[in-house]
């Protein structure tokens, strides 16, 4: 039977160890490190995200604003906030909850966050940067996996880890991060063919699609770490990619949904704004 990768015990150790980095920070700088999280619309899902968010941030005693805005807020009007947010000194990290509505162009917006402040790690230069192995903000799904994986001591170098989804938020950054671990990495999206041929080479199979429950035992080879990032409702469920009771006895080690790798992304989206208030704060100090 796979062993569970427990993502909520370890974004707790990790919530644990920066409370008391953050309650250091506050007593030399006189300053708690600050998230702001633009939310647009009403969507539930983005609602229950940017709370889970603002609870982790508390939990830890930073400080977190929320600014909501209108559906049909313009773009103008969403720039100008990102814009009050870069140049406020007291704002460390800027998140912009997604999906944004379809009027606006989010991929502009995104690269208007002041690369510094931009926890996400989805603006150019931290993708560039984190392309060309320098020190980057990183996308906090990839960023939680491999703190998975170091914490479980998962063998990475040398291993075939096949990513299915090739989106910027999780499949390209987890390829990225799968290099520098050393591995060997395969990416399969929408077009590939066999892909279960393919995935059944996988070491470390990492499935980030979206479509639920599609990696069944056919997909696993014996012996294989799996990890899920899908998040799917159907009937009111939440389901993950894998068909966790399907593969658990096949993989090794499995990530369980839910417990895996959503807590992880939040207990990483806090460490990124730390990491932003280390470089904005402590280095002009
Ligand atoms: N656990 C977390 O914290 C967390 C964080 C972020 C996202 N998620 C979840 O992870 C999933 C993926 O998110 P995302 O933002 O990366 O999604 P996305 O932007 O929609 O990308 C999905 C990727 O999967 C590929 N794909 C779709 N159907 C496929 C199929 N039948 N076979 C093979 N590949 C297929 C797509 O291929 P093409 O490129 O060819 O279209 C695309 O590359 C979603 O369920 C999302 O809710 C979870």
């Amino acid at each position: 039977m796979a062993k569970i990768m427990d993502g909520s015990e370890l974004a707790k150790k990790i919530r644990s160890r920066l409370k008391v980095e953050v309650e250091k920070y506050i007593e030399t700088h006189e300053k708690k490190p600050h998230l702001a999280v633009i939310l647009v619309g009403n969507d539930p899902a983005s609602e229950t995200y940017v709370k889970f968010k603002e609870k982790a941030c508390h939990q830890v005693g930073m400080n977190s604003t929320i600014i909501k805005l209108d559906d049909n807020v313009s773009e103008e009007d969403l720039i100008s906030e990102i814009q009050k947010l870069n140049t406020n000194p007291d704002i460390h990290g800027i998140l912009l909850q997604l999906p944004i509505p379809k009027h606006l162009d989010s991929e502009k917006i995104i690269n208007l966050i002041d690369s510094n402040k931009d926890v996400d790690g989805f603006a150019n230069e931290n993708v560039a940067k984190l392309s060309k192995n320098q020190d980057a903000l990183v996308p906090c799904t990839p960023l939680g996996i491999i703190r998975l994986l170091e914490e479980y001591n998962i063998m990475t170098e040398g291993q075939h880890c096949v990513i299915l989804g090739r989106s910027q938020i999780v499949g390209k950054p987890m390829a990225q991060l799968m290099l520098q671990k050393n591995s060997t990495v395969t990416i399969c999206h929408s077009r590939t063919k066999n892909i279960e041929e393919i995935a059944k080479q996988a070491d470390i199979l990492i499935a980030a699609v979206g479509k639920p429950h599609m990696v069944n035992r056919h997909f696993v080879k014996k012996g294989a770490v799996v990890i899920d990032v899908g998040v799917s409702r159907v009937n009111g469920k939440i389901l993950g990619d894998v068909d966790f009771n399907d593969v658990e006895d096949i993989a090794s080690y499995i990530t369980p949904m839910p417990g895996g790798t959503g807590p992880m992304t939040i207990a990483c989206l806090l460490e990124n704004t730390i990491k932003c208030y280390k470089n904005l704060v402590i280095k002009n100090d």
